[in-house]
């Protein structure tokens, strides 16, 4: 092909425009690297977790847990008296129920227990809480939740049946904060992981289900109110004696163990037999100068239904991990155009991004890393991402998770310090079995090894032999069900 004079020149200026676009955009793209790099970068530093720190973290809960025991009103820590003084035993024999009730889903069980048998079975239903339920009414919410107790009730076969003359028995894990009167009523504090009905604040929360269930005709007595973390405990104690410590790693976080009744002197109670008391911390509202807080957990904060409130609950637990990553891309969505040009609209909703979609990113051993591509292109509508991109989204994820965890396994160390499970006593070390609950403990896998492994490397070798995780399943639902059995008013009854 014969080409004129003119054809080439313009030719040969399309082809050097097309050089310099090509470095040009070579060059926009390493500069959008390096403010990538550099946002990560101080990510990554601010969320840091030496050893050194988690054990100031460790001993500034160790405070907290005893203003919190020493009044009720001076420490983050409520440190609430749960009226448990004994947990199950393993005697215990009937058929008990449960309803279970602190996130976005709620449990209703039936247990039939055998004595040292065990359980003999069980039947549950789960269902889930219409989002606009959560943040309604207290008449909404409680009518709703009696009217599917009233057909778990309803649906009963014969095998369950009660001795003549008894009423049904329920226990309540009702798993917010909750300033008991007794063994089987209290008032709601403050709500926690995304609930928020101002009604049902300051009220008592077993005659409110009450309540509920006369208006739907259901003849059952509710006792106890438990929180999710003792029903955890009691749980794990009916299977092991050495489980003391409970912490549940879900939607919220939270830990429970057992006090000595004379290390509670805000407690003026009559002395519990048993000498002990279980405490239900409420963790999630720790906080300390040390926690490594970054701008992202600020903000999140600060636009959250508790703003101020449950602050380690929001570094560590299953609500926010996914939110704190969202709020890190969309930071280098805006300032490093990491997604292209414009921000992924998506990126911009708040809790777009849930948990358990970060631990599924994060797990992705694909050589191509396809299921941080798929989620992306599900969750955010981004497409065409780079395997850098991704890459780097998998790095994120580590980064949150393992600063959850380190933390969690930091509170672990602080309770194992103010109960003196983390020395030899007469040169023996107790031996300490955590009951452990939760979504985010279950669940995410990466999560869990490092929480296990930072413990292991805080406590140290020895120590470590003497300490041990367990999965209480479901333990917040069945350890209501045991805990209704060991405090039932017919008892006495069957003793006499
Ligand atoms: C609540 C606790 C609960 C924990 C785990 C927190 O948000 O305040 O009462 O135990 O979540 O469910």
């Amino acid at each position: 092909m014969v080409m004129s004079k003119g054809a080439a020149m313009i030719g040969g200026d399309a082809i050097i425009g097309e050089a310099a676009l090509i470095q040009r955009q070579h060059a926009r793209r390493s500069q959008r690297w390096l403010k990538v790099a550099k946002i990560y970068n101080e990510f990554e530093e601010e969320c840091a977790t030496s050893n050194e720190k988690l054990k100031q973290i460790a001993d500034a809960m160790t405070m907290e847990m005893h203003a919190g025991l020493a009044s009720e009103d001076d420490s983050k820590l409520k440190m609430l008296v749960s009226y448990v003084e004994n947990l199950p035993n393993g005697d215990e024999e009937g058929v008990y129920y449960a309803l279970d009730l602190g996130g976005t889903n709620f449990r209703v069980l039936r247990v039939q227990l055998a004595g040292k048998s065990g359980i003999k079975s069980q039947e549950f239903v789960e269902v889930s809480i219409p989002p606009q339920l959560m943040v309604g009414t207290k008449q909404e919410l409680f009518d709703y939740i009696a009217t599917e107790l009233a057909k778990f009730v309803g649906d009963e076969s014969d095998k369950f049946h009660l001795p003549p003359g008894r009423q049904r028995e329920l226990g309540f894990t009702f798993s917010f904060p909750v300033m008991q009167l007794s063994i089987a009523s209290g008032t709601l504090m403050r709500w926690t992981k995304g609930f928020s009905i101002d009604d049902m604040v300051g009220q008592d929360v077993v005659s409110e289900l009450t309540q509920a269930m006369k208006r739907k005709g259901i003849d059952m007595h509710v006792s106890p109110l438990v929180n999710d973390t003792v029903g955890t405990l009691a749980r794990g104690r009916y299977d092991n004696n050495d489980v003391a410590i409970a912490v549940i790693m879900g939607t919220g976080t939270n830990a429970a163990y057992v006090e000595q009744a004379h290390g509670i002197p805000k407690w003026h109670g009559p002395p519990p037999k048993s000498g002990e008391m279980v405490i239900n911390m409420e963790w999630g509202n720790f906080s300390s100068s040390h926690l490594p807080l970054t701008e992202y957990d600020t903000a999140l904060d600060i636009e959250s239904l508790n703003p101020g409130q449950q602050m380690y609950e929001k570094m560590i637990s299953g609500m926010y991990l996914g939110e704190i990553l969202r709020r890190v891309l969309l930071r280098m969505a805006d300032e490093a155009a990491l997604f292209g040009d414009t921000i992924p609209p998506k990126l911009k909703t708040p809790f777009v991004l849930r948990t358990p979609e970060m631990s599924a990113m994060h797990h992705d051993t694909s050589k191509d890393l396809r299921v941080v591509r798929h989620k992306l292109k599900d969750i955010l509508e981004i497409s065409n991402t780079s395997l850098k991109t991704r890459k780097l989204i998998v790095e994120l994820c580590n980064v949150i998770a393992t600063r959850g965890a380190r933390l969690t396994a930091a509170g672990i160390l602080g309770i194992l310090k103010k109960t003196g499970r983390d020395i030899a006593k007469n040169g023996e070390t107790p031996k300490t079995v955590i009951a452990m609950d939760g979504g985010l403990y279950e669940h995410y896998t990466e999560y869990r090894k490092h929480l296990e492994n930072t413990l292991h490397e805080l406590v140290g070798d020895e120590l470590a032999e003497c300490i041990k995780l367990v999965h209480s399943n479901d333990g917040s639902g069945i350890g209501a069900a045991l805990l209704t059995a060991s405090h039932s008013r017919y008892l006495e009854i069957d003793g006499s």
